[in-house]
């Protein structure tokens, strides 16, 4: 049975409560005789929709007390829907009350039909305005998906959903994208929330070590297994024993390295360097990189092998370019925050800012967009960050096009050098991601005065 909404009535005369009790069957009817009792019920039951009779004991000839009850209710649940019941002749006092914030008023004796009326539609306002309330809250706040990472964009959420539904399992996942796009904050959200998220996250970058370093890096040595090993030291893979392994530029691990890696992949147990018993490691594996490991496999400069074993499960990253609207709701994200942590007087865009954020291509990503506006947010004149302190090409977006042709033009131009600037120029490649042919892109580009 669907929950009833919740109806109180207020109303100190007992006949009355009865009568009312039993006009309204869609509603579970609360009843209260006066202000305490009705507002341990609000407090309690946090009805919808109340009934108030402005005389109430110990006042009930006067009004003192059915305002005091309504100005309380509407103070604790401002979304309530007051209807107030004013005695004959008294129109002034339900002017009042509507004045005080009621949502309508009806004159006793009570005509059940009518405030039956009132009470439906009250209860259907509410309704209305609580969806309403509920939809404006999604928009503004910060949109996260595992645990950190802000975004409202399809493209996203369907990959935050897949590393959501692979975190539990320990299969090896491969987190392919270009540079900035969040790679290393996925590698974390997927530990997280996973039920390895009490061990440890080990992250390496194998591109940033030397490669001579890697491999004592990756499984450490014992005292004296050559020059410089002066005490045991356990390697990354050791370390993320009982969590998870973050190999990030894994497509940068020399051929020798990558059989060693395989080896530890198919046995789960390493060998320190210079050690001799083996030793068995429990951690799931997460890799990233920006390479084409494809291309690299084909030239032989990647063990097909150890991808299949490090790529279980593919996650293609996409760009920021291609996360619709999340430009805007990043830029909004990152300026709040470091305004916070170093310039407080700033406290939003200028005009035509987002307009240039949404414009621009963003080829370094996430981690472009966040320099940015760590930049802007630092030099900002004002209270407002200007396209200008982005280091962007202002758009003329501020003022309205004067009619829907221009407005077709701006809006064609703005997609035509995004697709051109995602394809670093390329026109084949910018017409096949604009869904149009390459004459066509041709004539445009003409018609407009762009540049490839
Ligand atoms: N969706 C997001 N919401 C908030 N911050 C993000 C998001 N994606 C990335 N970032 C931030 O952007 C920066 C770059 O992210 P990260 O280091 O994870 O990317 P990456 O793909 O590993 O980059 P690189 O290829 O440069 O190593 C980080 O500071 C990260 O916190
Ligand atoms: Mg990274």
């Amino acid at each position: 049975m669907p929950v009833k909404p919740k109806l109180l009535i207020v109303e100190d005369d007992e006949g009355l409560q009865r009568q009312l009790r039993w006009a309204y069957d869609d509603y579970e009817v609360l009843v209260a005789a006066d202000r305490a009792g009705a507002l341990d019920i609000v407090r309690a039951a946090e009805p919808a929709v109340v009934t108030l009779d402005l005389g109430l004991p110990p006042d009930p000839d006067g009004v003192s007390e059915g305002f005091a009850a309504l100005e309380t209710i509407l103070s604790l649940k401002p979304e309530t829907k007051v209807i107030v019941a004013s005695g004959h002749g008294a129109r002034e006092s339900a002017l009042r009350a509507i004045a005080s914030g009621a949502y309508d008023f009806y004159q006793k004796p009570v005509d059940i039909d009518q405030l039956g009326l009132i009470v439906r539609r009250a209860f259907q306002l509410h309704g209305i305005e609580s969806e309403n309330r509920r939809l404006e809250s999604r928009v503004g706040e910060d949109r996260t998906v595992l645990g950190t990472m802000v975004t409202a964009a399809p493209e996203m959420l369907k990959v935050a959903r897949t590393i959501e539904r692979v975190a539990n399992t320990d299969v090896s996942v491969m987190l392919l994208g270009a540079s900035g796009t969040g790679k290393e904050l996925l590698a974390r959200g997927l530990h997280e929330a996973s039920r390895r998220r009490g061990g440890g996250f080990v992250a390496i970058n194998c591109a940033a070590i030397p490669e001579n370093l890697l491999e004592a890096e990756l499984f450490g040595y014992e005292k004296g297994a050559f020059t410089g090993a002066i005490k045991t030291t356990e390697g990354k893979i050791e370390l993320a024993h009982g969590g998870t392994l973050f190999l990030d530029e894994v497509g940068d691990i020399p051929l020798p390295l990558q059989v060693k890696l395989l080896r530890f992949l198919q046995e789960r147990v390493i060998e320190r360097i210079g050690g001799r018993k083996p030793i068995a490691v429990d951690t799931r594996i997460v890799c990233a990189t920006h390479q084409d490991l494809d291309a690299m496999i084909a030239a032989g400069t990647f063990r097909d092998d150890l991808y299949y074993r490090l790529a279980e499960i593919v996650v293609r990253i996409p760009s920021l370019a291609e996360r619709h609207g999340d430009a805007a709701l990043l830029a909004k994200h990152f300026l709040g925050r470091f305004a916070r942590e170093m310039n407080p007087a700033v406290k939003g865009f200028a005009p035509g800012a987002l307009a240039a954020i949404e414009a621009w291509g963003w080829p370094g990503n996430i981690r472009e967009l966040e320099n940015r506006l760590k930049r802007a947010v630092i030099m900002a004149d004002g209270k407002l960050v200007t396209a200008e302190d982005l280091d962007l090409p202002a758009e003329a977006m501020d003022a309205l096009p004067v009619n829907l042709k221009t407005a077709r033009e701006e809006a064609d131009r703005r997609a035509i050098r995004k697709a051109l600037a995602q394809t670093e120029g390329n026109i084949s490649g910018a017409a096949k991601l604009l869904g149009i042919s390459r004459p066509t892109l041709y004539d445009l580009l003409k018609q407009y005065g762009l540049q490839p």
